[in-house]
């Protein structure tokens, strides 16, 4: 006997969601379906994120939440990279989760669902060599923007990182099975694809690099648009830096983690770059496409982070002007080397850092978005804006474009982009091009 509807609940990372996609293809070929009501659901998949603080705490009060007000309970999934961290722990500290499966054993979660509607409580956090993607369903749908996990894992192993224990050592899915999954996602009407991985530049296979990869999906017909994320500055290479500027596909964008300003806290870090070699980067992906949209992640009140360390992440902001960027608080995390290291920063001093690093990045976004008023461009319309009649689409810098237009998800049209806010640009119709 197996569930008749599922609900799957994603936190994190893009990875998490493209996960959850998977799971959910997995278990309609099992003869689930989607519940309509989540609330009714008879399996509930919780795929959680550790990345920072209380992931853990939130994904049990999650679990407690589950239960109905007649004291029934769906069959509950832990998964996600808790699930990984906790492992059979998480079965001792929630009676209510029934099973708890790991990022790299999904191929798994159907026969775990059977195992534990006979009563059993089985928990699978192994890491494989045989790769989970082999196990799942042909893609029969995809969003305007499909996602497509390329790599797993990371070997950098930054101080304050849980992501090489979540997710294991970074592996590469082959070069064939990647790009007959983006024929397939093309086939069931995606017309961009975003290219995943922890490490997503450091995928090879047999001596092909990401930039190869990238080359051979621009040929494929029907797909308009090619992005990849996330990226780490020591993967940044020749190749693929040149693709940037050869491979009209290829979005003017990249998301290209920093973290901070200060080459003693870059160190403490184990981040293998400095504020000079990562601008040096940057300054060479500006050669290949000059007018590229240039994102990243920081991270403030790194232990030691001084006065002096934190204006010189300031400073790497303004030198790069980024069109946008995720900032942190430094988050401990149990079993990382750096929640060991010596003068944690208090709390307040981390807000009052966050707010001044987040005032100057916004500042730079609508910098950016007031750069590009005035210039024709094409949006992928993507959903449904609040008003009538509006829709919401990406630039090809990632920019958020709100345009009113009878233009459907999927469809590319041309806009003028006539105004700007700090989080989104208004674009105003040309006329319809060929989607
Ligand atoms: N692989 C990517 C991103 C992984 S996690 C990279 O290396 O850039 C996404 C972001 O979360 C990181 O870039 C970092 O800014 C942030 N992060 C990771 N661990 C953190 C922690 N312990 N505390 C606060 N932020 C953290
Ligand atoms: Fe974490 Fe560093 Fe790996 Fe990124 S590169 S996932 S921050 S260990
Ligand atoms: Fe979170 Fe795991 Fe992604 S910790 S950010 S879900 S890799």
């Amino acid at each position: 006997m197996t569930p008749k509807t599922f609900r799957i609940k994603s936190f994190g990372c893009q990875m998490n969601v493209y996960d959850g996609e998977r799971m959910a293809e997995l278990l309609a070929a099992e003869g689930m379906a989607a519940a309509i009501d989540g609330s009714d659901a008879d399996l509930v998949v919780l795929n959680t994120c550790h990345i920072r603080e209380k992931a853990a705490e939130k994904a049990y009060s999650d679990v407690g939440r589950l239960r109905r007000e007649d004291g029934s309970k769906p069959l509950i999934a832990l998964a996600g990279c808790v699930a990984q961290a906790e492992g059979g722990e998480a079965m001792r500290r929630s009676p209510m989760i029934d099973l708890v499966v790991g990022p790299q054993a999904y191929h798994r979660l159907p026969a775990m669902v059977r195992e534990a509607m006979r009563g059993a409580r089985p928990v699978d956090t192994d890491m494989p060599a045989i790769s989970k993607f082999d196990d799942f369903p042909t893609r029969r749908r995809a969003n305007p923007s499909a996602f497509l996990t390329v790599q797993e894992g990371c070997d950098k192993f930054c101080t304050y990182c849980v992501v090489p224990y979540t997710r294991g050592a970074e592996i590469s899915r082959p070069f064939g099975d990647i790009v007959a999954e983006a024929h397939a996602l093309v086939d069931a009407g995606a017309k961009e694809i975003v290219l995943l991985g922890q490490n997503v530049n450091a995928w090879e296979d047999e001596g092909r690099g990401l930039a190869e990869l990238i080359r051979a999906l621009a040929r494929i017909d029907g797909l308009h648009r090619i992005r990849y994320t996330t990226s780490h500055p020591a993967d940044m290479t020749d190749a693929l830096i040149k693709a940037h500027g050869e491979v009209g596909k290829l979005m003017p964008y990249l998301h290209l983690p920093v973290q901070s300003g200060s080459n003693r806290i870059l160190k403490a870090m184990n981040r293998s770059h400095t504020a000079e070699t990562y601008l040096a980067i940057i300054e060479k992906i500006r050669a290949a496409r000059p007018d590229i949209a240039l994102s990243g992640d920081f991270i403030v009140g790194f232990p030691g982070e001084t006065d002096g360390d934190f204006e010189a992440t300031l400073r790497i902001v303004d030198a790069v002007g980024y069109s946008g960027a995720y900032s942190f608080k430094y988050s401990a995390r149990p079993g990382t080397p750096a929640a060991a290291m010596e003068d944690q920063i208090p709390r307040e001093l981390m807000d009052e850092r966050l707010q001044r690093l987040q005032k100057r990045i916004n500042a730079h976004q609508l910098a950016f978005n007031r750069l590009k008023l005035g210039l024709d461009t094409q949006i992928l319309i993507e959903r449904h804006g609040k008003h009538p009649g509006q829709m919401i689409g990406k630039s090809p810098w990632l920019q958020s474009v709100h345009v009113e237009t009878d233009a459907r998800p999927g469809e590319i049209v041309d806009v003028t982009l006539v105004a700007a806010g700090p989080n989104s640009v208004t674009g105003a119709l040309r006329r319809k091009a060929a989607a």
